[in-house]
């Protein structure tokens, strides 16, 4: 197959962080690129972050400005687009196997038009090897540039060649373009692109470019539009939301814009995710002041010894890490705390791993995202050697998993016997008549009940079972 290479990536290029100013635009679809999709299907798999589900969005709500619908069955749409996470190898592995499915779909339907887009494309390595032996694949495009997707498809049409641009230079920050939301009474809100933290271990830095907030009035307009329309809840997205607005030095911060949001009219504000380090007062403040604002905040501790966070580059101590629990809980009287962890970091000892199990107890987490660490190419914790092995990594999460699952059925236990608000998501996906939601401390509550109205709208639970996972309740009349 014939290659089109509009642009290669480079994770040296996506290392650089330049000064220079990242201009906001509005989009808008070029006449030609109207009618492509019409009597077409598409799909758009999402791998990965909150962040690539809101990029999923957007390129569904591109699709179907062009006449695309909705296939039946993803797996034989005429357009499929997977979009891809490369924190971790586990996370490419399945990419991966599910490209090789797609391939035996395309036998049957040679017309099929197959795109993979996201943060794999963005490493050299993975855009190289669909260059060398996935000749199955018609587009290839990262993260910086989904706007162009119209482009690229028609460029894919018209030339039966596989069309590659993944730009390494951070893209603009686009306004306005269409989304497919996925709930019409939950949305998720980006109030900024990239993250400049680079964790030694992490890929992200590289993939999503440089921070770059978007402008204050842009996001209050999105948020006040989304309550006109009926919007209960919103959650705002960024790496690092805790850094917002650094980069338009005008001294606007994150706890400013949670203030103003407050008073959008908004029922229920979250936000994913917070930087211990960049976590301030006013952050905190408005978290206690904004009725809005929920009590529930996920703050990536990653480890509790101080030697491996120097090594992973977190820019914090577990003491100063613990002086913020302290003022949360202190400031939010029984605020839900979770976390993300990574154990076997490269050589992180016995001793070391203790002070994680330390830590999680001493912070009472009621729920975390585990995961053994993964070597990524191009980062500086690849360069380590690692001594520790596979089978020692295995039994350090179990044990950290262990201590985490009883802070889940802890967390759920403590709302026994009392009346709760869920926003109702939708039915129960065992179809045993229940519904569910989330109650403002983010606890997943099912609830008996059939009713295709209560969706999207706030119910009163008296919860009866504490299950580890999830809150059984009964709907108060
Ligand atoms: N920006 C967020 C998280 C982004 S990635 C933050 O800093 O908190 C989500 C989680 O994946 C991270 O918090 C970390 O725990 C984990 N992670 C990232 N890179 C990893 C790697 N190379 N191996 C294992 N886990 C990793
Ligand atoms: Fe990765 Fe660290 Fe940035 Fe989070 S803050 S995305 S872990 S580099
Ligand atoms: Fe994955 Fe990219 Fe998000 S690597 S976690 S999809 S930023």
């Amino acid at each position: 197959m014939k290659n089109i290479r509009l642009a290669m990536p480079s994770l040296k290029d996506a290392r650089m962080r330049k000064k220079k100013e990242i201009p906001t635009i509005y989009y808008q679809m070029e006449e030609k690129y109207r009618k492509l999709g019409v009597g077409k299907t598409y799909a758009v798999f999402t791998y990965g972050c909150q962040g690539n589900e809101a990029d999923s969005e957007v390129m569904a709500g591109i699709l179907e400005e062009m006449g695309y619908e909705t296939a039946q069955d993803p797996m034989t749409a005429d357009v499929v687009i997977l979009n891809t996470c490369a924190i971790r190898e586990n996370a490419e592995q399945r990419i991966w196997g599910v490209l090789g499915q797609l391939k035996g779909k395309k036998r049957e339907n040679p017309d099929m038009i197959i795109g993979i887009a996201g943060c794999m494309p963005q490493e050299e390595k993975t855009t190289h090897k669909i260059l060398e032996s996935y000749d199955f694949i018609d587009l290839v495009f990262g993260t910086h540039n989904k706007d162009h997707l119209p482009k690229l498809l028609y460029q894919a049409y018209m030339t039966k060649a596989k069309v590659v641009e993944v730009l390494s230079e951070e893209g603009n920050i686009l306004e306005k373009a269409p989304k497919k939301r996925e709930f019409h009474h939950k949305a998720w809100v980006n109030i900024m692109y990239g993250c400049d933290e680079f964790c030694t271990y992490c890929i992200v830095p590289y993939t999503r470019g440089k921070e770059r907030s978007r402008k204050k009035e842009d996001i209050l307009k999105e948020v006040e539009e989304l309550v006109l329309k009926g919007y209960q809840e919103i959650t705002l997205l960024g790496q690092n939301v805790n850094a917002y607005g650094k980069d338009l030095q005008t001294g606007y911060t994150f706890g400013d814009l949670l203030y103003d949001l407050d008073r959008t009219g908004i029922k229920r504000i979250r936000f994913t995710t917070s930087h211990p380090k960049d976590l301030d007062e006013k952050t905190i403040r408005a978290m206690r002041d904004c009725p809005s604002v929920m009590p529930h905040l996920h703050l990536p501790v990653q480890s509790g010894d101080n030697e491996i966070l120097r090594k992973m580059n977190r820019k914090y101590t577990v003491e100063e890490y613990m002086e913020k629990i302290r003022l949360l809980k202190e400031s939010v009287p029984g605020i839900s705390l979770t976390t993300d962890i990574i154990v076997g970091f490269p050589n992180e000892t016995e001793e070391q791993f203790q002070r994680t199990l330390d830590l999680v107890d001493r912070v009472q987490f009621e729920g975390a995202f585990t995961f053994i660490y993964s070597k990524r190419e191009g980062t500086p914790a690849s360069l380590l050697e690692d001594e520790i092995t596979e089978e020692e990594k295995h039994q350090r999460l179990y044990r950290l998993n262990e201590k985490v699952n009883a802070g889940y059925l802890k967390g759920h236990q403590r709302f026994l016997g009392q009346v709760v608000e869920v926003l109702v998501d939708g039915f129960s996906k065992n179809g045993d008549g229940m519904m569910c939601g989330y109650t403002p401390h983010l606890k997943l509550t099912h609830f008996k009940a059939q009713n295709p109205d209560l969706i999207g709208t706030v119910v009163s639970v008296k919860i009866t079972e504490a299950k580890t996972w999830f809150m059984i309740g009964e709907l108060c009349e």
